[in-house]
């Protein structure tokens, strides 16, 4: 599964535990991370957000869950972000874009930023090349990014000190 297939499965997945009445409920929210980590693996900071406010419920909520069910498996890593380095992105911004990740995150040989806090990687096409460049952040499409835009989401998203 590529980074596209991976984010429309977990958008499918939020769109059908989001539908449910109780999804609230404990058991509904661990049965909708374990098809989550199916897909991405294991469980970021940034999907347990996401899942927490698909469920109505606290992030603190469902990070303690995570930790709690020895199945799921918590991200070594906060966030991941995946720089599209496909034709259009690179040219257009995207190779700048990764080189600015690497520097202010002070970005290892393992592709982990120095305080373990962010994974960062690239990947090839992410198919919405009309609007590049493009990046995932836990899955979640970053269109249009420039040097500016990136900054602010690192500061006031992912709340990171850089
Ligand atoms: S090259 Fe980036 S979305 Fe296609």
């Amino acid at each position: 599964m590529d980074g596209l297939d991976k984010r429309k499965r977990a958008e499918e997945i939020f769109e059908y535990y989001g539908a449910l009445e109780n999804r609230g409920e404990q058991d509904v929210i661990v049965a909708m991370l374990r098809e989550l980590q199916e897909v991405y693996g294991c469980i970021t900071a940034g999907t347990a957000e996401r899942v927490a406010d698909v469920a109505g419920v606290k992030g603190a909520f469902v990070r303690a869950l995570v930790r709690m069910y020895p199945t799921l498996k918590e991200a070594a890593f906060l966030h991941e972000i995946i720089v599209c380095m496909g034709k259009t992105c690179s040219e257009k911004g995207g190779r700048d874009i990764y080189k600015v990740l690497q520097r202010v995150l002070k970005v290892r040989g393992n592709g982990i930023s120095r305080d373990g806090k962010v994974r960062v990687r690239t990947q090839s096409c992410l198919k919405h090349c009309g609007t590049a460049p493009n990046m995932l952040i836990d899955g979640k499409l970053y269109t249009g990014v420039t040097q500016e835009k990136l900054m602010g989401i690192l500061k006031n998203e992912l709340h990171l000190g850089v």
